[in-house]
Order: C-alpha cells, then sequence, then structure tokens
C-alpha cells in the first residue's frame, strides 16, 4: 500500500516539476479573485504562456481586476468560478444596460448562457419605477422590457429605441421588474479549455508542457516536504476512505454545528466559550452552515406554470431528486444559480455552507470592490 503511494507522490512531483512555474497572483492583497490558469496577470511574473490565449487580465490602481473583451471594452471581474468555468462582470461605469447592447463577444472564449431579446424605449416623461436611471435624463426615462404586451402598450407614448438579444444571467423569474435586473452582473462562460473535471479534483490546471497547447492537471500547488504527509493523507482519502471519511465528517459536522448554534445563541463571546465542541479541530474544506439570515438573503422564487428555469438547473430538485411542480417555492444559490426547493436547500445550508451540486461556497456578503 505505501509503495503505491510513494509511487503516486512521486509522479505528483514529477509532473509538478514539468509544468510551468506558474504562481496564482492577485489584483490586490484583499483582492478575492485569484488569477491562475487559464487566466493570466499581463505584465507580471506570470509568464505569458501561464494563461491560454484570450484570457489576459489587468488590474487598475485600486486593485481591481480588469478583463478587456476584443470588440467591447473594459469590464471590472466581479468573480471567477473556476470549476463552472463562469465570470461574473460589472461596468467600470455602472450602465450594465447600456454595455450590453454593445456587446460583442466575437474574438474572446466568452459566451453568454441565456439571451432574451429585449426592446429598449425612449420616454418623454419621468418614470421611477423600472426605468434604466443611468440612461435616462431628467425629463427622459429609458425603459427595457422582454414583455412584448407591455411593450406595445407603451410603444403608443415611447419611442423604440432599438430590439435586439440581449445576453442575460438570470432566469426572468428571479426578478420581478422589467429592466432593473438587466443591472446585475453579467455572468459569461467559456469551454475552452476545459478545465472543470481537474478542478473538480482539486488539482492544478495548466499547459501539459512548455509550448504544448495540450492541457494537463497536476497536483496542487506549493507542495513541499513538510505537506507531504498532508498529501499521503490527501490521497488515502481519495482512493480508499474517502466515503468513509464523508459519512463520519458528516455527521460530526451536523452536531458539531448544532452545538456551535445553540452556544452562538446563548453567548456571544463563543471564542471564549470551554465547550469542547469548540477545540475540535476541523479539516479546511469543511465550514458550519450559513445563519437564517444568510439563507433568507437568498433569491426565493415562485415557479411559473412554464417550469421554465435555465442557467444550470434542470426541472429536478438536485437534493430530493423530485421533479418541480408549478407553485412550488425555490432557493437559489447567488453565485451558482443553483436551484432547489426551498425547504430542501433551507436545511442542507443550516448545516453546510456549499453548494449540493457545484460545493461553492456562497459569500453572506456581495465582494464589493472598493
Ligand atoms: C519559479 O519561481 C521561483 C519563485 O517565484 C523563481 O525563483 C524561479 O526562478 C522560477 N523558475 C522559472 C524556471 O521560472
Ligand atoms: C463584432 O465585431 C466584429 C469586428 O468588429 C464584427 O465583424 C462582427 O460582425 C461583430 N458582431 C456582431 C454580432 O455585431
Ligand atoms: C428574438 O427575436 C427573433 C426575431 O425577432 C426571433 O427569431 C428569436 O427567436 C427571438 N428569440 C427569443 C429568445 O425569443
Ligand atoms: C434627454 O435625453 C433625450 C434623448 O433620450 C434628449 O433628446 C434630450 O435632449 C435629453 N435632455 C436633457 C435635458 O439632457
Ligand atoms: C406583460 O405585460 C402585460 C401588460 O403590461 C402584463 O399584463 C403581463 O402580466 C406581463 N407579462 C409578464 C409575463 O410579465
Ligand atoms: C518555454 O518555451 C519558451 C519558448 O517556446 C522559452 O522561451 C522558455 O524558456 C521555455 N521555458 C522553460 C521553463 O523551458
Amino acid at each position: 500500500m505505501y509503495i503505491l503511494v510513494n509511487l503516486f507522490v512521486l509522479f505528483l512531483f514529477h509532473s509538478r516539476t514539468a509544468a510551468q512555474n506558474c504562481s496564482v497572483m492577485a489584483c490586490s492583497s484583499s483582492s478575492s479573485i485569484p488569477i491562475r490558469f487559464p487566466f493570466h496577470l499581463e505584465g507580471s511574473q506570470q509568464p505569458e504562456s501561464c494563461g491560454y490565449p484570450g484570457f489576459s487580465l489587468s488590474c487598475d490602481d485600486r486593485g481591481r481586476t480588469i478583463l478587456r473583451l476584443p470588440h467591447s471594452g473594459e469590464f471590472f471581474i466581479r468573480e471567477i468560478n473556476f470549476p463552472m468555468q463562469q465570470i461574473l462582470l460589472h461596468d467600470p461605469g455602472d450602465c450594465l444596460p447600456k454595455r450590453l447592447l454593445e456587446l460583442n463577444l466575437s474574438g474572446s472564449p466568452f459566451l453568454a448562457t441565456i439571451y432574451e431579446n429585449y426592446t429598449f424605449l425612449d420616454c418623454p416623461m419621468k418614470l421611477t419605477n423600472s426605468a434604466i436611471g443611468c440612461l435616462g435624463n431628467s425629463t427622459h426615462t429609458v425603459l427595457a422590457s422582454s414583455n412584448e404586451s407591455f411593450v406595445r402598450s407603451m410603444a403608443l407614448v415611447c419611442r423604440v429605441m432599438v430590439s435586439r438579444p440581449i445576453p442575460i444571467s438570470w432566469p426572468v423569474q428571479y426578478y420581478q421588474g422589467p429592466s432593473d435586473y438587466l443591472n446585475q452582473d453579467l455572468q459569461l462562460s467559456w469551454f475552452t479549455p476545459d478545465c472543470i473535471d481537474c478542478e473538480m479534483k482539486g488539482g492544478a490546471c495548466g499547459f501539459a508542457s512548455n509550448g504544448s497547447q495540450d492541457i494537463g492537471c497536476f497536483s496542487i500547488p506549493a507542495i513541499d516536504r513538510a505537506s507531504k504527509g498532508l498529501l499521503v493523507f490527501r490521497i488515502i482519502c481519495l482512493t480508499i476512505a474517502l466515503p468513509a471519511i464523508i459519512s463520519s465528517i458528516g455527521i460530526g459536522v451536523f452536531i458539531c454545528s448544532k452545538h456551535q448554534r445553540r452556544s452562538r445563541n446563548g453567548a456571544n463571546n463563543s471564542l471564549q466559550s470551554t465547550d469542547p465542541a469548540a477545540v475540535i479541530p476541523q479539516p479546511s474544506i469543511l465550514t458550519v452552515g450559513l445563519d437564517e439570515s444568510t439563507i433568507e438573503s437568498f433569491t426565493k422564487i415562485v415557479l411559473g406554470e412554464s417550469l421554465r428555469l435555465s442557467g444550470p438547473n434542470d426541472n429536478i430538485c438536485p437534493i430530493c431528486l423530485a421533479e418541480y411542480q408549478p407553485k412550488e417555492i425555490l432557493r437559489c444559490i447567488p453565485e451558482c444559480t443553483h436551484c432547489f426547493h426551498a425547504e430542501c436547500i433551507d436545511e442542507w445550508l443550516k448545516i453546510s455552507s456549499m453548494c449540493p451540486v457545484c460545493r461553492n461556497s456562497p459569500s453572506p456578503v456581495p465582494p464589493d470592490d472598493t
């Protein structure tokens, strides 16, 4: 057994040295956006060959991460979801609808997953509801809607500016107003290079060798001799003991989190608590669940008759495996847009902060770029 493990370790070390010397970069020390393969930070100590063509990023002087699209200019990156191969962008000028009107993704590796036909209307009056504030002025209001009957009724007083497919990040049911959600961040996906399997395994994706266009999957970087033991432990977990460990840890976390919630409710200074549960070290991949106000802040939707749910969702709740029915209440995790029956996901999030499908942790507070 140990011979096998050691061979595997040697293999990992070997593939690490064959891989390129690509450190993970970030635009500032407080940035939550790691820049690593397929992305590459321009002008940094990362050699250009550390990134895939089309994935160059830069930083502004306030430490924000910038993506420049060949035909559509610069966007700020809010988040990069490596396992899902998605990026979340926002407009430096805070007027995403305007940018969406001009968006041309050709020449970039990024694609929008959902398009919806939108009509932009210029109305000679002040409307506050569902207006795109940044496109209007003191006497005119700009509206955008995908609802044809709404557009027809408004066209009596408003001028139709343009009608065209607009990339949207969220299915229509998520938001009520006809325009305001064009102001949400823009989510784009990439499909090449395909590192999904590698990311899911916690590996480091990269070019297989210098000068090659083939993609390889390497061990997590920064393995030194001190953490060799940890690596062996990981390998044992991955190959043999994973199912057993997961179930026992799951039970442990459930008990711990119940404990912690109870002690959090009881006394605020739980750090000084002598509760024995507080000193049990927890493996770093595990986090306890979210509190109820955070869970409650995630979008809830009521399914319509059409059962239309886009994004990464199909019509089955991944937790209870039951098919969705009209009028059922779903809750979606904002970061990854995975949706579930509200009653299923609420229970889950109380004991685990990870999305059950993609294992991303939803952050309680949206990242702030100031
Ligand atoms: C790899 O990175 C280390 C530390 O950043 C540096 O000292 C070394 O010269 C790099 N090696 C190559 C081949 O770029
Ligand atoms: C995007 O821009 C390129 C280059 O300017 C142009 O050839 C192409 O037609 C544009 N695509 C769309 C959909 O406008
Ligand atoms: C958008 O409109 C075009 C023509 O106006 C139509 O061909 C297309 O199917 C529509 N797309 C959607 C998603 O409604
Ligand atoms: C407001 O915008 C409209 C076009 O949308 C323009 O015709 C008008 O002159 C603008 N008014 C002011 C005060 O800027
Ligand atoms: C579309 O707009 C009409 C008229 O404003 C409204 O009655 C209808 O409920 C809207 N449909 C949807 C799906 O929002
Ligand atoms: C990788 O290849 C490039 C040219 O293709 C060369 O300049 C560079 O030195 C090589 N790097 C390593 C670490 O072999």
